[in-house]
């Protein structure tokens, strides 16, 4: 019995399918014949496979000693130097993880550098003095301007209060073997370093260092996470479920079916959806093309985006994560008043009616025009979560392909950076500057 499903048939037909097919077929065979553009970033098509439990080992250990010698971790990073990584551990973390009190050995884990709010580092550097805390940080360049200032000040703050020698031991680098300012850094202080291959962009790169360390640093199965990925590694070779979701929404989309929405019915799949938006959005949005990805949490958003899904444009597709288990057990009590008028469900678990919200909302959205995948798993667990990974991973790729796009290079992203760096007056960027001042009359 295989742990993730998926279901189309409420949003394509078979002889939508069928008729698709050969395209399909066609970008399959791009992804895996390594023929197509961006076919020097394709090293996450195989990480799975190829993880030595060697590696896996050294990141259990490095994140063993950051657990015994931090009361908190703060992981540095933006995009997919950032996201894997919090998507796996807020998928596995109590909801109310940061309000219970710290045990031993269990650091907090905080994100930094996936922003640049003077307020929210202002804040975390109070709330991190007097306090034991390391630092892992993630840059596959090694030079981005986010986590790059996160950076400086919290190593600055770090060896201030405790010295740069054990600074240094409570310092973990992730980033190219030899390329950037990292690197660099990194070689001369003598941080413990992981490397991202080449050949694995920032959003194909949970699999890798860059989102094990964090994971396992929070105390999660890294081994579980990539044996599930490995699975679906392998099933995919026999029974792409990745293509199928590739096709259909492609179908959808050469429809008029331009929006996609990812939609959870658990708050513990919310950043899944930050993933998800950042791993689609940056792959497919090329060429004026493009299915724009965007995410809900129901039934939360039922009271909110609800209104727009069910009576707006025509234009969106939904992609529902359904997940069969829960962690916990919980029923609806009864009530001798019920003035609440709850007695009909008194006796049933909560997760019964979080199901029937969605198995109505799903009709009511079909109703409504609004074609529905569903993908079905088990549990929220690291297996689980391990497999969806691939699956989502393999579908963009052959994805893209079937878009027409090179779905490992985001161009689109240097745009604002050079505007920056010309209002930042970076040197280098002399003729960008005058002509940013000039375009805003300064
Ligand atoms: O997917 C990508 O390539 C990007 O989102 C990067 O991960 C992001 O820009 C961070 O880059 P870096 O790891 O080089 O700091």
């Amino acid at each position: 019995m295989n742990s993730i499903n998926i279901d189309i048939t409420q949003a394509v037909s078979l002889t939508q399918m069928q008729a698709a097919a050969a395209d399909k077929d066609a970008a399959v065979k791009t992804l895996d014949s390594a023929s197509g553009a961006g076919n020097d970033f394709l090293g996450w098509t195989a990480l799975p496979s190829r993880t030595t439990q060697a590696l896996l080992d050294e990141i259990n250990d490095v994140a063993r000693s950051l657990r015994e010698s931090c009361d908190i971790v703060v992981c540095i990073g933006i995009g997919g130097s950032y996201l894997g990584a919090k998507f796996v551990i807020d998928s596995l973390s109590d909801c109310f993880a940061a309000y219970r009190p710290a045990q031993p050995g269990a650091p907090r884990l905080l994100f930094a550098g996936q922003n640049i709010s003077e307020d929210y580092l202002f804040e975390l550097q109070s709330l991190l003095t007097g306090k034991r805390f390391g630092i892992i940080v993630i840059s596959k360049s090694g030079t981005t301007t986010e986590p790059a200032i996160a950076f400086r000040i919290l190593k600055e703050q770090l060896e201030a209060a405790e010295g740069r020698e054990i600074a240094a031991q409570r310092i973990v680098a992730v980033t190219d073997a030899k390329r950037g300012a990292l690197r660099t850094l990194a070689t001369r202080e003598g941080y413990r370093t992981f490397v991202i291959d080449d050949n694995v962009g920032g959003r194909y790169s949970v699999l890798t260092p860059v989102g094990l360390l964090p994971i396992a640093v929070a105390g999660y199965d890294i081994n579980a996470l990539v044996e599930g990925a490995r699975k679906m590694e392998t099933r995919c070779k026999t029974d792409d479920i990745a293509a199928t979701y590739a096709e259909a929404r492609n179908i959808l989309y050469r429809d008029g079916k331009k929006i996609e929405i990812l939609v959870n019915y658990t708050p513990r799949l919310h950043y899944l959806g930050e993933w998800w938006k950042q791993l689609y959005g940056e792959s497919e949005g090329k060429d004026h093309k493009g299915i724009f990805p965007a995410s809900v949490d129901f039934s939360t958003d039922l009271h909110s985006m609800g209104q727009m899904i069910q009576d707006g444009e025509r234009t969106v597709f939904e992609t529902v994560v359904s997940v069969t288990n829960t962690a916990h057990s919980l029923t609806i009590p009864t009530d001798a008043d019920n003035l609440d008028g709850l007695n009909y469900i008194a006796g049933k678990h909560i997760d019964q009616v979080n199901k029937m919200a969605e198995t109505g909302t799903r009709l009511a959205h079909l109703d409504g025009g609004v074609p529905n995948i569903t993908i079905t798993i088990d549990t929220i667990n690291e297996d689980c979560l391990g497999q969806l990974i691939y699956f989502f991973e393999r579908a963009c790729g052959i994805s893209g392909y079937m878009l027409g796009i090179n779905p490992f290079n985001q161009p689109g992203v240097e745009n604002y950076k050079r505007n920056m760096f010309a209002l930042l007056e970076k040197p280098g960027y002399e003729a960008e500057t005058e002509a940013i001042k000039k375009r805003l009359g300064k």
